[in-house]
């Protein structure tokens, strides 16, 4: 009888696929034909119809449930992350999460984003919905991506540094942000944004490796692996000290400065 691969093997081994051809040159890639197995990387294309550009081509994914791409590279991703997200609703790494948690929350969001939302860990609401950033504070991100940022929520792709939901929502423990992160690599490889905006310290300093304080790491463009990384407080936070407010929208301003967005003039 065929024996199940891991989650480590299955995930490691569409990241090294990635690797691999990102290393061999390769920006384009054709779906998987019908019946292959699960999972199973796609076929590059010939050199000859590789594009020029260094990444492989955005399309906008109107919502969610758009999970029909329409060009090869939008289908590998949506089918890479797609098994990634299966791996991860089967994970125990973490024995005191697995048992208490409802389900996993994964990532929601455009295959294609150029830009990443990156939080610390689901809570209760987003335990019982199986999706990031749906309660309040959420519901902040949410204004800020489409009342400020003037995008659709469904434009971006939301994750968290956890995949579940730590009990009594305590901070993540090293080794739980330790056990994720091969998932966060994962779909940070497969979607390739351009922006991570880092909400609040746990993500900033996981995703970073850094143990400065978010006061000092917010305000700047940071690089991680040749994505630019803008980082900025929380919206639980935000929700609690309604003063960083400005601060958050500063950041967001800057970012969306840096990627080519509409800033608001500032008012007299
Ligand atoms: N806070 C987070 O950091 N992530 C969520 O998904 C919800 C709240």
């Amino acid at each position: 009888m065929s024996e199940q691969p891991s989650a480590e093997h299955s995930v490691r081994a569409v990241l090294q696929r990635l690797e691999s051809l990102r290393r061999a040159g390769v920006t384009h890639l054709r779906k998987a034909p019908a019946g292959a197995e699960p999972g199973a990387a796609p076929a590059a294309l010939p050199a000859a119809s590789i594009p020029e550009s260094s990444s492989l081509p955005r399309e906008p994914m109107p919502s969610k449930s758009a999970q029909k791409a329409k060009s090869p590279a939008a289908a590998f991703r949506v089918e890479a992350l797609a098994e990634v997200e299966r791996r991860v609703a089967g994970c125990t790494r973490c024995a005191e999460l697995a048992a208490s948690r409802t389900q996993t929350v994964f990532g929601v969001g455009n295959p294609n984003a150029r830009l990443v939302f990156l939080g610390e860990a689901p809570g209760a609401d987003e335990d019982r919905q199986g999706e990031p950033f749906v309660g309040r504070a959420g519901m902040l991100l949410t204004d800020i991506i489409e009342k400020g940022m003037k995008l659709r929520r469904s434009d971006v792709y939301i994750c968290n540094i956890l995949r579940c939901r730590p009990p009594e929502n305590r901070t993540p423990l090293p080794v739980e942000a330790a056990n994720c992160r091969e998932y966060l690599d994962a779909q940070l490889a497969i979607i390739q944004p351009e922006f991570i905006c880092c909400l609040g310290t746990v993500a900033a300093q996981n995703l970073l490796g850094v143990s400065t304080p978010i006061g000092q790491l917010r305000g700047r463009f940071l690089d991680y692996q040749g994505i630019k990384v803008i980082c900025t407080y929380h919206p639980a936070y935000v929700l609690r000290n309604p003063a960083a407010k400005r601060h958050v929208w500063d950041d967001i301003q800057m970012l969306m400065a840096e990627m080519g967005l509409e800033v608001p003039k500032k008012s007299k």
